[in-house]
């Protein structure tokens, strides 16, 4: 007998979870089966809708070790001591599929790390890979639809994909890394990560550098072919992952950052705001900083790694955005998507919840809780005690601050952000900008074994498309490295 009652989820116990009360044994059911109702009624709710894209994934905590201070760079309150630890939630995912495809798809993976800092949460919303497709967050609904199943047949096709990148050259670094050796990751603990966007850091005298994050897998890089990569279990990476972490087996990545000064972008030769391009180690080399590792499952899938809410505007004081025009579509676009999937409290789930005081005007709203962290909302400004509802206020100003009402802090303003002089607003196309040298680098880099994945792997699907989109990318191939366009033309049989 278990000592533990089953009840509705009203907390009253059940006298039967077997049998629904009906009328006699070959009879119809009753009107007060008010607890099957309750539970038929669940049932039918028991989806949110999934991620739009990143859709499969899965999650972890961590612990974040500085093992060098940023002091000089940046006010980040857990960027400051050498030692410091924060706790931080990882999810890894593939990009086009949805919740129950494959971990093995030729895929970017996500790498999105929040961090529960002491002031506020800092979530790095990034990639394995260090650059993106697009350097224009327009083109993002059409880039990934692109990429999806076929609206008609729900089918994979290759044909679509291809016909994007033919009208789009700034993909092809992006497109050239996932169709190399690199592109199907063995497990989510053979990947690196990246902020792949240019992001800021500003210190106490306001002064503003701007970084990327890399984070280097302890584990090594390790793939699959495509032909590995059929032959393993759909949830593989998943389970791979979990298993590791209850083995005690801890993955842990190396955390460094390349800085840039202000004056130092103004004169470089590269964009250092185009998220098609990265920055030559050779011209600004990472600087190691930290040691993140992975150690707790999650307890319950759903409640955090599926309600999980990363956003790549939740910054901390010390950390900021750049003029990067993709990051700022997605400063937008995350945000959004949370209301949508979870509703407008979903900062309250404990997930999301930050380890800190919540203090704020914001209030009610679905599933509004009261009491910190579930809750900042409801009949009482969550900064009373309880004892003195008096001081509670629901407005910004207000002439309660002597009582504790919340007030804003001018210190963790960000420095004014630099604009281009006599900069006009308007359509600007980015079609000039080299797209070819940093992915003919890339290849020229390749050994001949990579060369050969690359090409087999671009002309599996290349070849589904139609002559005018093969003859438009091996022109794209060409302007990287002529030997590129010849490799693809070859495999295509051209
Ligand atoms: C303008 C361009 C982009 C838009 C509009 C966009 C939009 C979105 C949306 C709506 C989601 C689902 C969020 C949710 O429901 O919780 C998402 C997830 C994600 N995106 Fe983007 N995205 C863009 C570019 C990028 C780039 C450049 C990267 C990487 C460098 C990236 C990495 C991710 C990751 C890792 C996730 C999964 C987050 C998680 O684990 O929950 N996205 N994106």
């Amino acid at each position: 007998m278990s000592k533990t009652t089953l009840t509705t989820s009203a907390g009253a116990p059940v006298a039967d979870d077997n049998n629904s009360i009906s009328v006699g044994n070959r009879g119809p059911l009753t009107f007060d089966n008010h607890y099957l109702f309750e539970k038929l009624a669940h049932f039918n709710r028991e989806r949110i809708p999934e991620r739009v894209v990143h859709a499969r994934g899965t999650a972890a905590y961590g612990t974040f070790t500085v093992t060098k201070s940023l002091k000089d760079h940046t006010i980040a309150d857990f960027l400051q001591e050498v030692g410091q630890q924060t706790e931080v939630f990882l999810r890894f995912s593939t990009v086009g599929g949805g919740q129950d495809s494959s971990d093995y798809a030729r895929d970017p993976r996500g790498f999105s790390v929040k961090f529960y800092t002491k002031e506020g949460n800092w979530d790095m919303v990034g990639n394995n890979t260090p650059v993106f497709f697009l350097n224009d967050p327009i083109k993002f609904p059409d880039f990934i639809h692109s990429q999806k199943k076929d609206p008609r047949t729900n089918l994979p096709n290759p044909a679509n994909a291809f016909e994007f990148w033919a009208n789009h050259p700034q993909s092809l670094h992006q497109m050239t890394i996932l169709m190399s050796d690199r592109g199907i990751p063995l497990s989510y603990r053979h990947v690196h990560g990246f902020s792949s966007h240019t992001l800021s850091f500003y210190n106490a005298k306001g002064e503003r550098f701007w970084c990327k994050w890399h984070f280097k897998t302890n584990q090594g890089i390790k793939t699959l072919t495509n032909d590995e990569a059929a032959k393993m279990p759909a949830f593989g990476a998943q389970q791979d992952l979990v298993n590791a972490i209850d083995r005690g087996e801890f993955p842990s990545w190396k955390v460094e950052v390349q800085i840039m000064t202000e004056d130092e972008a103004k004169n470089y030769h590269i964009n250092p705001f185009d998220l098609t391009k990265i920055w030559p180690y050779k011209d600004f080399p990472v600087i190691e900083i930290g040691r993140l590792e992975l150690n707790k499952n999650v307890n319950n899938y759903f409640a955090e790694t599926e309600q999980v809410a990363f956003a790549p505007s939740n910054f901390v004081p010390g950390i900021a955005a750049s003029p990067d025009k993709m990051l700022q579509g997605r400063l937008l676009a995350y945000q959004d998507a949370h209301r949508y999937r979870i509703g407008a409290n979903y900062n309250q789930i404990p997930v999301n919840a930050p380890k800190c005081p919540v203090n704020h005007y914001q209030r009610d709203g679905a599933f509004a809780g009261t009491g910190c962290p579930v809750g900042h909302s409801s009949g009482e400004a969550n900064y009373t005690n309880a004892a003195s509802h008096i001081a509670a206020s629901n407005f910004y100003p207000n002439d309660r601050a002597a009582d504790g009402a919340p007030v804003p802090t001018p210190r963790v303003a960000a420095p004014p952000m630099p604009v281009l002089e006599s900069a006009w607003i308007g359509y600007h196309s980015q079609d000039e900008e080299d797209y070819y040298t940093q992915a003919g680098d890339l290849f020229r880099i390749m050994n001949d074994d990579q060369k050969a994945q690359l090409f087999g792997n671009i002309a599996g699907g290349l070849s589904q498309a139609n002559e005018s989109i093969q003859q438009r990318m091996l022109a794209i191939f060409a302007k990287a490295d002529p030997a590129y366009s010849a490799g693809v033309a070859k495999a295509l049989g051209l």
